[in-house]
């Protein structure tokens, strides 16, 4: 949450700071601005309640000059969307940006107020600022300043300064939440990621827990010095980066969302690729490396990738016979779980920066057990932080809402079952190597999908004019519901819940009536007969349904609801247990998506949410 850059440079700042925070809008977007070092010495800033645009338009109505700046994109937390709490905060000696929350603020606001400073925001972050300009006051230095504030201040943060006195220098420092520095020979950037960074920079330096960073630039002159935690000089390794601004671009595309849904053949076939070879059904490297023994499986994540954990769980159980708990992050840290030391904990995340499943990871660390990342940013924090990674091949995700990554989750997750399925002699050689080679066709099958994506368009005419929607699915494709339910809501503001089929009885029947549309997710699997029995149940207090089935199941429904049919069967290429959820998938993201398309909804940045969610 909250996107930070900072640029130092021997031409003007402003419009390469604006255009690195365009890249970081997905991490919030109630509003933005940027302060530089303007030609007379004094920090100058601009800032605008709202998107990236109102920003844009103020610039362009009033320009900023200036060699070095630092600009922050806002998620709010503390204090309200307004122009006074935009960031960044600065008076005549500092200018700061921050992403993150400094926990102790009340009481740090108090205390400098009894010292005379006058705040003119609701924000934490002012908190900052008065602290580094009053320890400058002091005579301390602006690295010392830096240092002191933040022994001073607690919680889980990245910070990045400019200051009045010092022309050439930008510090950065990071405690929780991530922050890269990008190196050129005459140019210094610092970027929330690597994303913002990507026309500029090859060269990337991730900073640690506790990085206090001194970027000064004398004429060609680029150099950072990095001091840890404890105050010592230390080198952090450099990284080639070959993320480029084509990646992160939209294409043909109207959204990001809708590109990313579309690049589902090709990012779940080298997901895929990097973990299997189909030729001789054998496993790659990523997944080899985790041989560790075990008895249970727990995985631990949030959100969509948390619904990948569930697909994982009727997977590993039924084909590799393994026990398995999924948590939710949030819960999980602030429970008292029970540890065993023998479980083997994955730890499911697009971003790899999700703070409650970061902090998760960092409780189950400290019980000693086995932490393995599925992560789709690779130098994202839970990656570094875990003893195993396996990567998504998902590339930048940009739009708000998870597709391609939770498609890349499922592929990992349906190999990690074939694998443990093999190694515990679960299910048969022949039953393997169909469930094996049937993944290895999804790519094909998910680009036949899309290339009738029409019938989604007549859906959602329909299903945007609604108030509510059920989502109703049966084992494996449970989740799936519950994802579809999430994609609705978040992007095209329906109200929408996803239930078992089965649990429809226990109450959420009482909701059904001729306006309410229900979306079934039934392929002809072992659970079909009993989901066609809730099909009959619904259509029989009148409501409207959509199922998502193949041909089998198809043939099955329109012989059994002659005399009431069903508002619409939609038909999808033959699948399995494994490779249901990852198809059925595509389905309800192209449902929500053209139906917050025809609502008018701005789909690739919903309101109130962000992509990374590093506050708790
Ligand atoms: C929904 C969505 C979120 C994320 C959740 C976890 O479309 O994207 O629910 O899945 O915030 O994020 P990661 O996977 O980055 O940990």
């Amino acid at each position: 949450m909250c996107g930070i850059i900072g640029i130092i440079s021997q031409n003007d700042v402003s419009e390469r700071l604006l255009d690195g925070l365009k890249r970081l809008e997905y991490r919030g977007y109630d509003s933005a601005g940027i302060a530089t070092l303007a030609a007379d010495g004094e920090i100058d800033r601009r800032r605008a309640e709202g998107k990236l645009e109102k920003l844009a338009d103020v610039l362009a109505t009033r320009p900023l000059a200036g060699v070095i700046g630092i600009g922050h994109t806002r998620w709010a937390t503390h204090g309200g969307i307004t122009k006074n709490n935009a960031h960044p905060m600065a008076n005549d000696t500092v200018a700061v940006v921050h992403n993150g929350i400094i926990e102790n603020f009340a009481s740090l606001k108090e205390m400098l107020q009894q010292r005379g400073a006058v705040f003119t925001s609701d924000t934490d972050t002012e908190v900052v600022m008065h602290l580094v300009s009053m320890h400058m006051q002091e005579g301390l230095t602006p690295l010392e300043a830096v240092q002191k504030t933040l022994s001073q201040v607690r919680g889980a943060f990245a910070l990045a300064f400019l200051f009045k006195a010092q022309p050439h220098m930008l510090i950065a420092a990071r405690r929780g939440s991530p922050l890269v520095l990008g190196i050129t020979e005459s140019e210094l950037f610092i970027g929330s990621d690597a994303i913002a960074l990507a026309p500029w920079v090859r060269t990337l330096c991730y900073l640690e827990e506790g990085d206090v960073a001194t970027l000064t630039l004398h004429g060609d002159n680029a150099e950072v010095s990095i001091l840890n935690e404890d105050g010592i000089a230390v080198e952090r390794p450099l990284r080639q980066t070959n993320i480029t601004a084509d990646a992160i671009s939209k294409g043909a595309f109207t959204h990001y969302m809708l590109k990313e849904i579309f690049e589902q053949p090709l990012t779940v076939s080298d997901t895929l690729q990097s973990l299997i070879s189909v030729e001789d059904e054998s496993f790659h490297a990523p997944l080899l490396a985790l041989n560790k023994p075990f008895s249970k499986i727990r995985i631990i994540a949030c959100g969509t990738s948390y619904y990948a954990g569930l697909v994982a769980k009727y997977w590993f159980e039924k084909l590799a016979r393994v026990h398995v708990d999924v948590e939710i992050a949030s819960e999980f840290r602030y429970r008292s779980p029970v540890f065993d030391g023998d479980t083997l904990n994955f730890f499911i995340t697009q971003s790899g920066e999700t703070i409650d499943t970061l902090a998760a990871l960092t409780l189950v660390k400290q019980q000693g057990e086995t932490c393995v990342a599925i992560v789709n940013v690779a130098e994202s924090s839970i990656a570094r932080a875990s003893d195993h990674v396996i990567q998504t091949m998902a590339g930048p995700e940009i739009g708000v809402a998870s597709t391609k990554a939770f498609t890349a989750q499922l592929v990992v997750l349906a190999a990690l079952c074939l694998k443990f399925a093999k190694e515990r002699n679960a299910i048969s050689p022949h039953e393997w190597t169909n469930f094996f080679q049937s993944i290895a066709q999804i790519p094909g099958h998910i680009s036949e999908l899309l290339r009738n994506d029409g019938v989604y368009h007549q859906l959602a005419a329909h299903l945007c004019q609604v108030h509510h929607t059920l989502y109703l699915g049966r084992g494996a494709n449970f989740p799936i519901a519950l994802e579809g339910a999430l994609k609705l809501k978040e992007i095209s503001y329906i109200h929408a819940e996803g239930y078992p089929a089965g649990e429809l009885k226990h109450g959420p029947i009482a909701l059904i009536d001729s306006k309410m549309p229900v979306i079934v997710i039934a392929p002809h699997d072992e659970w079909f007969e009993k989901t066609l029995s809730n099909v009959q149940e619904v259509l029989a207090r009148c409501a409207q349904v959509i199922v998502f089935t193949d041909a089998k199941g198809a043939a099955a429904i329109e012989a059994q609801t002659k005399t009431m049919p069903c508002y619409r069967i939609v038909i999808l290429p033959e699948s399995n247990m494994l490779t249901a959820p990852l198809l059925y998938t595509i389905s309800i993201q192209l449902l929500a998506y053209y139906t917050a398309h025809m609502k008018g909804t701005d789909v690739d940045q919903p309101r109130n949410l962000a992509k990374s969610v590093t506050v708790e």
